[in-house]
């Protein structure tokens, strides 16, 4: 028989899913499952993003489209992300994916040869790493513990660029920490990028208006707009517009990637749907009633998990300020028991949990961080209660 390329040697299957996956088959087989698993935002856009997709149907031209997206749809991205203080951008610094995580591999493949290296801070979302491998970069993973609320350090990040990297990715706020970075760490951060002009910088802010207790959005060019030619900010409408399905995923980018990724494009997907494109454009130009409210809403379900987390006794939880995810570490109850089956780690923790109680959360090794695991609590509130004392419950069962 034939071999498979040697790259897929280093690909492997989402962990993310793997969980997910398991929790499906049991909630089939009848069991009474919550699911903290899957990163979903559990809501559906506003019904002007149907009625645009509809109207595309009607008017449907059948044809391919172009590859860095139509004008119409770039000029919402620009309006979008100039409301977010990203100023001075144009079409030619735009282009567009499907989702985030294509745009994502597509700049691994237009900035990455192999053997070059990436520098990434952990926890990272799982595909950071699984990307980087699939194209055979060489990874530097700058641990961030809870005991610096799992944020990168100016210090950090300088002795990781002094080794020069190709890239360093960026994300912010973090899935899976729902940590946000303020404007003082922010550019305390981009100082140091200063520093290193032979690196570029991808900063997947993807959750970037869903963004907590006031803290703000902020990115390295909003406090040195110089960093602008080496600066590429990723956004999506998947988790902040509750179109995960849609795929749809944006760059703002110098000239010269916004190219790259295109010409990729052209080779890899041609365009994305008309009707996709149509509904995107609704998405961005139309109320933004919807992502408003729900950021609202999952700041309250936020307090809800960490108040849960914390009233555990030697569960340590940073608090999260964005996103959807909370990050608890785990730790105290390795080395316990349950019902007499023995913890170990961050994954029997996860295996356990489920088996007992009927509750999936991602371990927090697929993350990088093996003392903790990941809780996606963008779920209805009566379900997050039942998760949340389960967990609760379960720790007080530890022997
Ligand atoms: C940090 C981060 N980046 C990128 C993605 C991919 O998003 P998309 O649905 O736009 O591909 C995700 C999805 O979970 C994410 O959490």
């Amino acid at each position: 028989m034939p071999q498979l390329a040697q790259r897929m040697s280093r690909a492997k299957p989402s962990a993310i899913m793997v969980i997910a996956e398991k929790a499906k088959k049991l909630k089939a087989e009848g069991r009474d499952i919550v699911s903290f698993s899957i990163g979903v935002p559990n809501f559906l856009p506003g019904a002007h993003v149907y009625a645009a997709a509809r109207e595309a149907l009607d008017k449907d031209s059948g044809q391919y489209g172009s590859n860095r997206g139509p004008d119409v749809l770039l000029d919402a991205f620009i309006a979008h992300i100039e409301a977010l203080g990203l100023t001075g951008y144009t079409r030619a610094n735009i282009t567009t994916g499907v989702g985030a995580k294509q745009v994502l591999y597509n700049l691994a493949e237009a900035l990455l040869d192999e053997g070059d290296e990436i520098a990434f801070p952990a926890p990272y979302w799982t595909s950071y790493l699984d990307i980087a491998e699939i194209v055979g970069a060489k990874i530097n993973i700058l641990p961030c513990p809870p005991e610096q609320n799992y944020k990168l350090t100016p210090a950090q990040l300088d002795a990781a660029l002094a080794r020069k990297p190709r890239v360093f990715l960026f994300n912010n706020p973090s899935n899976p920490t729902g940590m946000v970075y303020t404007r003082d760490e922010i550019a305390a951060l981009a100082d140091v990028i200063a520093k290193y002009p032979d690196t570029w910088v991808i900063t997947d802010d993807i959750y970037n208006t869903m963004v907590f207790d006031g803290v703000g959005y902020h990115n390295f060019v909003h406090v040195r707009p110089e960093l602008k030619d080496r600066v590429i900010f990723v956004d999506s409408l998947s988790k902040t517009y509750g179109m995960p399905g849609w795929r749809v995923g944006f760059i703002a980018a110098p000239e010269v990637v916004a190219k790259a990724v295109t010409t990729l494009n052209s080779n890899h997907i041609t365009s994305l749907p008309e009707v996709t494109l149509a509904a995107a454009h609704a998405a961005l130009t139309g109320p933004q009633d919807v992502p408003l409210a729900k950021c609202a809403e999952f700041a309250i379900k936020r307090d809800r998990v960490y108040n849960a987390l914390v009233s555990i006794p030697g569960v340590a939880c940073p608090r999260p300020q964005g996103a959807f995810y909370a990050f608890p570490d785990i730790s105290v109850a390795f080395g316990k028991k349950h019902n007499g089956v023995a913890i170990d780690s961050d994954v029997d923790f996860c295996a356990v949990l489920l088996e007992a109680k009927g509750v999936a959360c991602v371990p927090g090794s697929a993350f990088g961080e093996p003392r903790a695991l990941r809780i996606s609590y963008s779920c209805p509130d009566d379900a997050l209660d039942k998760g949340m004392a389960r967990i609760v419950e379960f720790f007080a069962e530890l022997t």
